[in-house]
């Protein structure tokens, strides 16, 4: 089963307008000359204030090699939700994917496994892509229950969702002992991990859809780790944090995942 692999750039609350354009610039510039066929897909999530500039950018960037993505959305498509941003309103600017259950927002914000599936719902049926984090924190590794509470988010997350949508979504695995660390999970363990995902997706959605869904990596990916990452079987791209604010990084990193 051949997957086109995903390299998406998460700058989380970083750029104002003026940095993001910077940041663009440099990646477009840095990538300008590949044959689009031979790259991954390439997306970058920046900051809401920023969607604007940066879908300006790639728009002018007729081969359409990169695509865009929020990183978080309201479920609602209008009403009295203060501070909240609809779907309808993030695909004004042309925007492909949406992140959803990044650890950030169900530590920090206290996310649940419901509100995430209500957020999965609406996005696919608004046409667009989730990518879906899941990822276990250091307690639960050192307790063994790994591999069951990952399983347990993507069942939740999934939740009547049709098993031919099931197919077309995007997971991120991220071991949250592993984000903004330095601290890479080892390539092996991530595909195994991994692995567990894919078992679970077919267990919802049939083997055929399961084998379709592009599963990434997470976690203190940089330019040094990406060939052994991509090497995996199952691992189909990456999920970068730190190592994407810097179009040279990222660049690097898009290299090291094409084929
Ligand atoms: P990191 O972040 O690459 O800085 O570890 C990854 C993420 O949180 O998506």
């Amino acid at each position: 089963m051949s997957r086109r692999p995903i390299i998406a750039g998460n700058w989380k609350m970083h750029n104002n307008r003026a940095q993001s354009e910077e940041l663009i610039c440099g990646i477009k510039d840095a990538i300008k000359d590949i044959d689009k066929d031979l790259l991954p897909e390439v997306v970058v999530a920046p900051v809401f204030t920023s969607l604007d500039i940066v879908s300006k950018n790639i728009s002018d960037c007729a081969c359409g090699k990169i695509q865009l993505a929020a990183q978080n959305c309201y479920f609602e498509p209008k009403g009295a939700f203060t501070g909240e941003i609809s779907i309808d309103m993030i695909k004004d600017f042309d925007a492909k994917f949406i992140i959803i259950g990044h650890s950030e927002r169900r530590q920090i914000f206290g996310e649940s496994d419901e509100l995430i599936n209500k957020k999965a719902i609406a996005i696919i049926e608004a046409g667009l892509t989730p990518i879906i984090c899941c990822g276990e924190t250091l307690e639960q590794r050192e307790l063994g229950v790994t591999d069951s509470h990952i399983a347990s988010q993507i069942v939740k997350a999934l939740e009547n969702v049709k098993p031919a949508d099931v197919a077309n979504v995007v997971i991120a695995y991220e071991p949250i002992w592993a984000i903004g660390t330095g601290k890479t999970c080892d390539s092996v363990e991530a595909n195994r991990v991994i692995k567990v995902i894919r078992t679970t997706l077919a267990q919802i959605a049939g083997k055929d859809n399961a084998d379709k869904v592009r599963i990434l990596y997470g976690g203190s990916v940089k330019p040094e780790t990406i060939k052994e990452q991509m090497a995996q079987s199952d691992i189909d791209g990456a999920l970068v944090g730190g190592a994407s604010l810097k179009a040279d990084s990222f660049a690097q990193i898009i290299k090291g995942a094409m084929k």
